[in-house]
C-alpha cells in the first residue's frame, strides 16, 4: 500500500461502487467514497477499514450539483489527499417511454450521469497527472453500444461515457494517466435492476453479480483496457450485434421490448432523486435500471 495516494470512487456506498470499494481494499490500496448525504458510507468505511487496515475517507456529496463536485475536489485537495484512482462509477439508470419519464429524472441522469464525470475528471486531472502513473476508469454500459427504446436518455448518456474515455485516453497517454471504459451488460446490483432483469431472458442468463465484475474490471484498468466488457455473453452480444442482419435483431429486441412492457406497469418510484419528480398520472417510468 502507497501510505500516501488514494483510490476515489463515487456512488460507493451500494451497488457495483460498495463491491468496487472492497475489492479495492483488497487489493491494498487507500479510499475516497463518495456517496449521497445519510447513506450506508460510513459504516462501510468502518467495515472496511476493520477488515482490510487501509485509510478509507468518506464523503457525503451529491454529485448532481456542480457545486458539490468542486466542493469535493477542494475538500480532498485541502486535506492533502492525492489520488491516482479515479472511479467515476455514480450513475442513475432508468427503464421507461421517454414521454412517461419525469424532467427532473432526465436532467439528474445527464447531470450524474454526463456532467458529474466530466467535472470531476476535469477537476482531479492535474492531481492525477502530478500523482501518475494513474488510473481514470469510467463506467458505461453494454447500453452505450445500442439505440435501445426506453433507454433513450440512460443509454444517451453512456454513450457520452464511453467517446468521452475513448478520446480523453488519446490526449492522457502522454501523461501516463490511463483512461479505461467499463461496459457491462446487468448487474443485480438494487431491487430495481433485479427486477427488469428477470423481465426477459437474456438479460437473465447474461447478466452477473458486481462482485463477478470488479475484479475483471480492476484487471483491465491495470492493465490500461481501453474497453473493460466483463462476462463472456455480453462479448458474444456484441459480436452477433456486429454480424446478424438488421431484421433479426429488430425482431429479437421488439420480443425482449414487449416483456420489459408487460413489466413496465409494476412501476415505482426510484429509491432517491435530489429533485422531487414531476407527478405523472400513470408512472410506468422505472428508474434504477442500468444495462
Ligand atoms: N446495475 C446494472 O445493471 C448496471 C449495468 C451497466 C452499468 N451500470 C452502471 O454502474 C454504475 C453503478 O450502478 P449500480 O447499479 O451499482 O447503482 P446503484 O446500486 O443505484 O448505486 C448507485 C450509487 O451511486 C450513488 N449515487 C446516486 N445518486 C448520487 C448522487 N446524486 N450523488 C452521489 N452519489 C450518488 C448511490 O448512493 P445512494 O446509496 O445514496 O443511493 C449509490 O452509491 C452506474 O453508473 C450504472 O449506470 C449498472
Amino acid at each position: 500500500m502507497n501510505k500516501n495516494l488514494y483510490a476515489l470512487i463515487t456512488g460507493a456506498s451500494e451497488g457495483f461502487g460498495r463491491a468496487l470499494a472492497i475489492e479495492c481494499a483488497r487489493r491494498k490500496m487507500n479510499l475516497i467514497l463518495v456517496a449521497l448525504p445519510e447513506t450506508n458510507l460510513h459504516p462501510l468505511a468502518d467495515f472496511i477499514k476493520f477488515h482490510h487496515s487501509v485509510d478509507v475517507i468518506s464523503i457525503e456529496k451529491d454529485l448532481c450539483k456542480d457545486e458539490s463536485c468542486i466542493e469535493l475536489f477542494d475538500e480532498v485537495n485541502s486535506s492533502g489527499l492525492q489520488v491516482n484512482m479515479l472511479f467515476n462509477n455514480a450513475g442513475i439508470g432508468s427503464t421507461g417511454l421517454f414521454e412517461e419519464g419525469s424532467i427532473s429524472l432526465f436532467e439528474n441522469q445527464i447531470k450524474l450521469n454526463v456532467l458529474a464525470t466530466t467535472l470531476i475528471t476535469r477537476l482531479f486531472l492535474q492531481m492525477l497527472k502530478q500523482n501518475s502513473p494513474s488510473y481514470i476508469l469510467n463506467v458505461g454500459s453494454l447500453a452505450s453500444y445500442f439505440s435501445l427504446p426506453r433507454k433513450q436518455v440512460y443509454g444517451a448518456t453512456k454513450s457520452f461515457i464511453y467517446y468521452f474515455s475513448k478520446s480523453l485516453r488519446k490526449e492522457l497517454k502522454k501523461d501516463n494517466v490511463s483512461v479505461s471504459v467499463l461496459c457491462p451488460g446487468g448487474m443485480f446490483t438494487n431491487k430495481e435492476v433485479k427486477l427488469t432483469i428477470e423481465a426477459n431472458y437474456f438479460s437473465r442468463v447474461s447478466s452477473m453479480d458486481p462482485e463477478e465484475v470488479v475484479p475483471a474490471a480492476i484487471d483491465g484498468l491495470l492493465r490500461k483496457k481501453a474497453v473493460i466488457i466483463p462476462g463472456m455473453l455480453n462479448k458474444c452480444f456484441l459480436f452477433m450485434d456486429a454480424i446478424l442482419p438488421a431484421f433479426i435483431k429488430t425482431a429479437l429486441l421488439n420480443n425482449t421490448m414487449k416483456k420489459i412492457n408487460a413489466r413496465g406497469s409494476l412501476a415505482f418510484l426510484p429509491k432517491r432523486l435530489t429533485v422531487s419528480p414531476v407527478p405523472q398520472s400513470t408512472p410506468k417510468f422505472i428508474p434504477s435500471i442500468n444495462s
